[in-house]
């Protein structure tokens, strides 16, 4: 089994805020990430695809498509947005790196042509990150 990585990176704004709790609920969950005009980050996308070298190609997939098809699906709706408002897969979602990661698995997961789709990993920042590989 051949792993393959591609690497996007977009910058999007959020607020972490659960509509359940209170005001000052949120604060004590989520300090200056739920501040109420949000901030941004310069998120980091990871997308790795597993499987077997195609005789032909030499390629488990062709990263050109690859790209394409989570520019299509993910850059595209994300990038330079608010990912509380502005997403349709994010809809009702509390924007944490976790839930984003789970979402863009879902959305790419039956897209991907060739091999089979074996992690998401989101960096929030520098030291944090995210990863999910379906289970
Ligand atoms: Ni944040």
């Amino acid at each position: 089994m051949v792993y393959v990585t591609r690497r996007e990176v977009f910058s999007a704004s959020h607020r972490l805020y659960n509509d359940n709790l209170t005001a000052e609920e949120n604060v004590t969950l989520y300090d200056k990430c739920s501040n109420p005009y949000g901030h941004g980050h310069n998120f980091i996308l990871e997308v790795v695809v597993s499987g077997e070298i195609d005789r032909k190609s030499g390629y488990v997939i062709d990263l050109k498509i690859l790209k394409k098809i989570i520019h299509e699906n993910i850059i595209k709706k994300v990038d330079h947005r608010n990912l509380n408002h502005e997403v349709d897969f994010l809809t009702g979602i509390i924007p944490t790196a976790e839930n984003i990661c789970v979402a863009i698995w879902n959305e790419l997961k039956n897209k991907i042509p060739m091999g089979k789709l074996y992690s998401v990993k989101i960096c929030e920042t520098e030291n944090n990150y995210v990863e999910y590989k379906g289970e």
